[in-house]
């Protein structure tokens, strides 16, 4: 933040010091507005079905991630690819389209490596410059920006998409590498918090593995009530920010957190991620399978006890696009990922969209729809992803342009389709 703006939020807290002057203010009407929005992924943390001509560029096929990005190449090979893809994937331009098609958030996903890299970590740097533009888009185009730690030390998850790719994450094994993540929330909010109308949440870890047990579930919810702390709390004292904390559900049923955080906290969301191809079951769904089950999460966003985002998911119904499993692997849907059967052929599902049939596409306004309807019976919902490189139906800009998106949100052709 410029020093002067800085030096401004400081003295304004200094005349307003009076305890019950200050209120919480959350920088959008969470409780009465929906969110609708897209995340930017790809763009400050690499991802290789995103932007697989990045990968394929470097020639070597032992880079999975970023970590292995910086680890296997020349510094100045490897710095020289970021700054392109950093200066070109995410523009203002799109920053403007995004608030055109009547959206309202960008979710941001950014790793601890843009803070601070620890010895021996290969990761390059230079991503914090691009964070400061991205916040003067979003509030040139009256859009709100949350920020998403998306990789912390050690990895949370072992996805190629928290920097790190690993068949056990060790972020939690390890209390420095907790407090690490805690210190880069707190560097975070001293740099937005006076800008809550334009950052009005921070996501302080993205989709922990619950899957992995209680050794990874008691890690992460002292983490949520630590980084509340730092996020409600930056000024040491009994003064709130203005800025929410945005948990994530960890992979576990929302009934598992019924409770949690609610009494004596203020300023907490959930964040949940649907996404209904990657498991064997879910893949195989037939188009009427898939629609029901978007449906069937609608009363259980609505009954739960704290605002509730779904902050990723997708009219893709297959787990087809190119790398979308990792570097090198294939898809569950056409039986090309080891140890599965195919379902049916890839061909037409993912890629170009000048392949999809018109049936495809219809089905995929059904989808997007009966999503947008049930989800907004929670707080509102963030679609993955804005754009990508080889991968249509993920892609929201091209959902726009091929017409299973509506250029506005609310223009919905099935309302019904939920019954
Ligand atoms: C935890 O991580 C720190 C920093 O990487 C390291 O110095 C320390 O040895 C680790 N502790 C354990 C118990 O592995
Ligand atoms: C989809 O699958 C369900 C469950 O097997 C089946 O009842 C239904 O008839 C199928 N729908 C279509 C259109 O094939
Ligand atoms: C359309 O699909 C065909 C057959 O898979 C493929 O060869 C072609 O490259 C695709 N075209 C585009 C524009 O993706």
């Amino acid at each position: 933040m410029p020093l002067l703006n800085r030096l401004l939020s400081l003295v304004v807290l200094g005349l307003s010091a009076v305890p019950s002057v200050l209120s919480f203010q959350p920088g959008f009407n969470y409780g009465s507005e929906k969110v609708r929005g897209v995340n930017l992924g790809g763009w400050l943390v690499l991802e290789p079905w995103i932007t697989p001509s990045i990968f394929q560029n470097t020639g070597n096929s032992d880079i999975v991630d970023e970590w292995t990005f910086g680890e296997y190449q020349d510094y100045n090979t490897a710095l020289a690819a970021l700054q392109n893809h950093w200066n070109s994937w995410i523009t203002e331009d799109d920053f403007e389209a995004i608030a055109a098609a009547g959206l309202n958030h960008v979710r941001l996903p950014i790793g601890y490596w843009a803070f601070a890299v620890g010895p021996g970590e290969p990761y390059i740097t230079g991503q914090l410059d691009y964070l400061d533009k991205a916040i003067t888009w979003a509030s040139n185009h009256n859009l709100k920006l949350i920020i998403d730690l998306h990789g912390a030390p050690g990895s949370q998850n072992g996805f190629d998409n928290s920097g790190q790719k690993m068949s056990y994450p060790t972020w939690q094994s390890n209390q420095t590498n907790v407090d690490r993540t805690n210190d880069i929330i707190k560097t975070i909010i001293s740099m937005v918090d006076s800008e809550y109308e334009t950052v009005p949440i921070i996501a302080p870890l993205n989709e922990p593995a619950g899957f992995d047990g209680d050794q990874m579930l008691s890690v992460v919810k002292q983490y949520w009530t630590d980084s509340y702390q730092s996020i409600r709390y930056p000024y040491g004292s009994s003064t709130e920010s203005n800025t929410v904390e945005l948990i994530h559900d960890a992979f576990q049923s929302l009934s598992y957190w019924d409770g949690f955080m609610v009494d004596g906290y203020d300023g907490v969301a959930m964040d949940t991620h649907i996404y209904q191809m990657f498991t064997y079951e879910q893949v195989a769904y037939n188009y009427s399978q898939h629609i029901s089950e978007a449906c069937s999460h609608g009363s259980s966003l609505a009954d739960f006890d704290m605002w509730i985002f779904v902050g990723e998911w997708t009219p893709a119904s297959t787990d087809c696009a190119t790398w979308l499993n990792g570097r090198n692997t294939g898809a569950r849907y056409d039986g090309t990922l080891s140890g599965t059967t195919a379902d049916g052929s890839c061909t037409g599902k993912t890629g170009d969209a000048t392949n999809f049939s018109t049936e495809y596409k219809q089905f995929m306004r059904q989808y997007w729809e009966a999503q947008v309807i049930s989800y907004e019976k929670g707080s509102g919902w963030i679609q993955w992803t804005w754009k990508a490189e080889n991968a249509d139906d993920w892609s929201y800009q091209a959902g726009l342009q091929y017409g299973w998106i509506p250029q506005d949100p609310t223009n919905l052709e099935y309302p019904n389709i939920c019954g």
